[in-house]
């Protein structure tokens, strides 16, 4: 009998400019229109939390988290095609709100496209819901896309 794979293990760690050649080149293969190179250098320029999961040594998924005046804002997660639904986003997210939670934030929010099936999933799973919406705020083949905007209320101790 042939023995599955290991899993090899995986760890979160802070986004370094060097890791923005695997970051763009995940996000250029997941989205059709994509953040640029210069996007992500901005982001790490203007001290957003980005971070990385890295998997063999290689960025496996990434995300971007905006946080200020109490609130925190997802600018993206993503998570290398070949590896998706293997917990990797779960892993990223629970990393961000945890760091949101660290920053003492009482409300976390992102948007979302409403035909993104899997990523909804994964936020209704994690407790956020819709809270508005926002007209034609995407790109599209077809004109502009609507986004969700989902929130989630982070308890704070006292
Ligand atoms: C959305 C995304 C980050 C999810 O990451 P992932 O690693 O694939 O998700 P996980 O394996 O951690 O799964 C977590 C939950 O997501 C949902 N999910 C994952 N794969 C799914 C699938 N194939 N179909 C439906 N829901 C799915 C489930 O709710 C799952 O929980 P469960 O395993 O208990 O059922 C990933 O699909 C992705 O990178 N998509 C492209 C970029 C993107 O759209 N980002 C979101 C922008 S707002």
């Amino acid at each position: 009998m042939i023995s599955p794979r290991p899993t090899p293990p995986v760890a979160i760690r802070d986004m370094q400019h060097d890791d923005l050649a695997m970051v763009s080149d995940i996000e250029r293969r997941s989205y059709e229109f994509p953040w640029s190179h210069g996007v992500f250098r901005d982001c790490l320029l203007a001290g957003y939390q980005s971070i990385v999961l890295m998997r063999d040594n290689r960025v496996a998924g990434y995300g971007i988290l905006s946080i200020a005046a109490g609130e925190a804002h997802i600018l993206n997660l993503c998570i290398e095609p070949e590896f998706r639904s293997m917990g990797y986003g779960e892993r990223l997210l629970d990393d961000m709100l945890a760091r949101s939670r660290l920053a003492s934030v009482r409300e976390i929010l992102l948007e979302v496209r409403p035909s993104n099936t899997m990523a909804l999933a994964l936020y209704r799973k994690k407790g956020f819901y819709q809270v508005a919406k926002r007209p034609a705020y995407y790109q599209s083949h077809e004109g502009r896309e609507d986004a969700a905007v989902l929130a989630k209320k982070l308890v704070i101790d006292d």
